[in-house]
């Protein structure tokens, strides 16, 4: 039995979530959609959001047989999850709540800090989520983190310099606030990649965690629970198709360092305006 999973996201960040979904599922089909032309996600409205998400989820669901959904996507997970969940008649998952399960787990104080776009902060779903968990969330949008892992610069001065000034902020607000943070969730598809930046940035013994590992743990668990007791042999190794609303040059390029190896071939698709 081999499900077929879509995968969406704003960009091609959510590659990090694929790249943790194969590993759970390596006899799964994936097909994954960039919205390229479409990014950032992160600093546009709800209204806005909601609909350019729903547009790829039903591309995956109608067009490329998608069995099962998930939003790597943090600020459409925030934002546009029952829109998706409405719109389409398969399971559908997100990156928010595995991430707060993920936060609950790891953190001792029960203060937690989340980092992630300006529209997922300002929808405090992060900080609802801990709440629902006992936990004390502060949120703290870090736009510019955004572009420079769209540059590349991983692990470069400029950007171990703006994560200084943001997680600063972000301790001193805490601070503030009687918080004793023990806990730091990436509530960004980019951030994964700059974790051992960020690892060495943040106050020693703070633990960060990466909502994509935690959603695909959550998504793995899923799908195999249901796939469970159902006959046929894994076809193995996974199978992944991408599909880009913008170049699919630069997609095919940069992709491969958030997929951990080469993208293949892109496939250019256009979703409306
Ligand atoms: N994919 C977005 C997120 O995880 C980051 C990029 C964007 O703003 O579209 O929130």
């Amino acid at each position: 039995m081999t499900p077929t999973i879509g995968v969406f996201d704003s960009g091609f960040g959510g590659l990090t979530v694929l790249r943790a979904l194969v590993e759970r599922l390596p006899h799964a089909e994936f097909a994954f959609i960039g919205d390229t032309a479409r990014l950032p996600y992160g600093s546009k409205s709800r209204r806005t959001i909601a609909r350019y998400a729903v547009q790829s989820a039903q591309f995956l669901v109608q067009e490329q047989g998608a069995e099962y959904l998930v939003i790597a996507c943090n600020t459409a997970s925030a934002l546009a999850l029952d829109a998706i969940q409405e719109a389409v008649p398969v399971p559908v998952l997100g990156v928010i709540e595995p991430g707060a399960q993920a936060a609950q787990a790891a953190s001792h104080s029960g203060d937690v800090l989340v980092i992630a776009t300006d529209a997922t902060v300002q929808s405090h779903a992060y900080a609802a989520a801990c709440h629902a968990r006992g936990l004390r969330a502060l949120e703290k949008a870090c736009p510019l983190l955004v572009p420079l892992v769209e540059e590349g610069w991983t692990d470069h001065p400029v950007t171990a310099e703006v994560a200084r000034i943001y997680l600063d902020e972000l301790n001193a607000a805490a601070a503030a606030e009687g918080l004793q943070p023990d806990t730091l969730v990436l509530g960004c598809t980019h951030y994964p990649l700059l974790r051992p930046l960020l690892e060495r940035t943040v106050p020693p013994g703070m633990r960060v965690i990466d909502s994509a590992e935690s959603a695909a743990e959550a998504a793995a668990g899923l799908i195999n629970g249901r796939a469970a007791g159902v006959a046929g042999e894994p076809s193995g190794p996974a199978k992944i198709r991408c599909f880009a609303t913008d170049s699919v040059e630069k997609f095919e390029r940069l992709g491969s360092r958030f997929l951990g190896r080469p993208v293949g071939h892109v496939e250019l698709i256009d979703l409306g305006g």
